[in-house]
């Protein structure tokens, strides 16, 4: 059939994944060693966490979490007696298209004002809680609470952050304001605050994954193996950044016109490879891509493409969830979008969704296998046992995603049992979490850490 002409790049082999898992465990090497970590294109950012919750941590937090597709503010309580993270309130606040790409003062400015606004609403404003800041961006962390951006990614591009430590970006912005304060700061990437935040209902949960605008995840690695942070001694988490994957070129073989021209009209070019071939901001982009070229063939709609399709951005990743969820939803969606469908065109549509969807799953699986094929080879063990912290709107809400990333994974990590636990609320709760951790073990981590885990200095 024609149309299999252009679906059968997408189609990755086991064996394919399992070479693609080699390679990104090389790769993983390469960002956590001293002197490879600057050319590497998964970076293995060390993250200064270096203990999961043991469930006597308490108190009130703040949390923001900034990197999806909104910002949002929460009130956290941690409740030491029932081991529970209690989200008091949130709110959430829009980012306009203009504040992601302007400048960083304005963009920080538009984030005190809405933690403003917050803090007035709950009565907080007098109290200087501590707050813990999901920022979900690659960060050179240099301390828990001082965190460098390497580079924006998704859909933001605000000027003069990059390089910048953000936490005091944040913290001059509430200064510049003058009416509030906050307390101490933790930094936490998304899939850190996901991992904390199921951490605390299941210990053996040592992976954090995200699946959702972007992609990525976190594991604890053993000391000994983080060269660029000086100790040898337990474990700290490392954001892999696994997003990256790619830009060095090592995944040319696999990539598809489609995912070449999504990459071409981005706002990054060049940059997390990886992450346009899985996550929500490019899969709709890619399918869109898909359907454009089998119209231009003539193999749907009679040759014919409306102006939606024609249209950069007009096919809403969340199209390919409801499309694969039944026929009548394709015909729904293929009306609104003006086309002249067919039964036969609504089928071959849900072929493209599925096909799409199901490469993002499955490298989504050789990702997460090396992982998990890597914290067991670290431990010596035959057999390893361990839960992912999972969150992520592809994740969630495909009717099938999950499923068929679970089936890889059992085929590419034959000796690892992975459960995963879909963290509710993780990069708010999880970042408290990671605050109310820090100050647990405050004497080790906050206040000696920078004895303890120093960043190796050539850094
Ligand atoms: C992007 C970011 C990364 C984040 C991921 C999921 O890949 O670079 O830091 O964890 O998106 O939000």
């Amino acid at each position: 059939m024609q149309v299999e002409k252009h679906l059968e790049p997408f189609r990755l082999s086991l064996e394919k994944l399992q070479d693609v898992s080699a390679r990104l465990r090389k790769d993983m090497l390469r960002g956590l060693g001293k002197h490879a970590h600057h050319r590497a294109a998964v970076k293995m950012l060390p993250t200064f966490v270096r203990a999961t919750p043991d469930g006597t941590e308490k108190g009130d937090f703040l949390a923001l979490d900034l990197g999806g597709t909104n910002f949002r503010v929460l009130h956290v309580r941690v409740l030491e007696e029932e081991q529970r993270v209690l989200k008091m309130d949130s709110q959430i606040c829009a980012i306009p298209q203009e504040i992601m790409l302007g400048t960083g003062e304005k963009l920080f400015d538009h984030i005190a004002a809405c933690l403003a606004e917050f803090l007035d609403s709950q009565k907080l404003r007098g109290q200087t809680l501590p707050l813990g800041f999901t920022f979900s961006f690659p960060c050179e962390q240099k301390e828990i609470d001082k965190s460098i951006l390497i580079r924006w990614t998704k859909g933001f591009n605000c000027s003069g952050v990059e390089g910048e430590d953000v936490v005091r970006l944040l913290k001059e912005a509430i200064h510049r304001r003058g009416d509030y304060d906050i307390g101490s700061v933790a930094m936490v990437n998304d899939t850190v605050g996901t991992m904390m935040s199921c951490g605390y209902r299941d210990q053996s949960c040592e992976i954090g994954m995200i699946i959702g605008t972007g992609t990525n995840a976190c594991y604890m690695e053993e000391m000994k193996n983080v060269k660029r942070v000086e100790g040898e001694d337990g474990r700290m988490c490392i954001n892999t950044e696994w997003g990256g994957f790619g830009d060095d070129g090592s995944l040319k073989d696999i990539l598809t016109e489609f995912d070449e021209e999504v990459d071409k009209t981005s706002i990054n070019p060049g940059v997390h490879t990886f992450e346009k071939m899985i996550s929500g901001m490019y899969l709709g982009e890619i399918v869109r891509l898909v359907l454009l070229k089998l119209t231009e063939e003539k193999l749907l709609f009679k040759g014919c493409p409306s102006e939606a399709l024609l249209t950069p951005g007009s096919f809403e990743t969340k199209f390919i969830s409801e499309i694969e969820d039944g026929l009548e939803n394709a015909k729904k969606i293929l009306t609104k979008l003006a086309l002249d469908w067919d039964l036969v065109d609504a089928c071959v549509a849900r072929l493209v969704c599925d096909t799409v969807s199901s490469r993002s799953a499955r490298l989504c699986a050789a990702a997460l296998a090396t992982i998990a094929n890597r914290i067991r080879t670290n431990r010596g063990l035959d057999h390893l046992k361990t839960t992912v912290g999972v969150d992520g709107t592809v994740y969630r809400k495909h009717p099938n995603f999950s499923d068929e990333l679970q089936a890889a994974v059992r085929l590419l990590a034959p000796k690892c049992d992975v459960s995963f636990l879909i963290s509710e609320d993780g990069s708010g709760k999880g970042a408290a979490m990671v605050t109310a951790v820090a100050q647990r073990l405050s004497c080790i981590l906050v206040l000696n850490h920078s004895k303890l885990y120093k960043p190796v200095t050539e850094l």
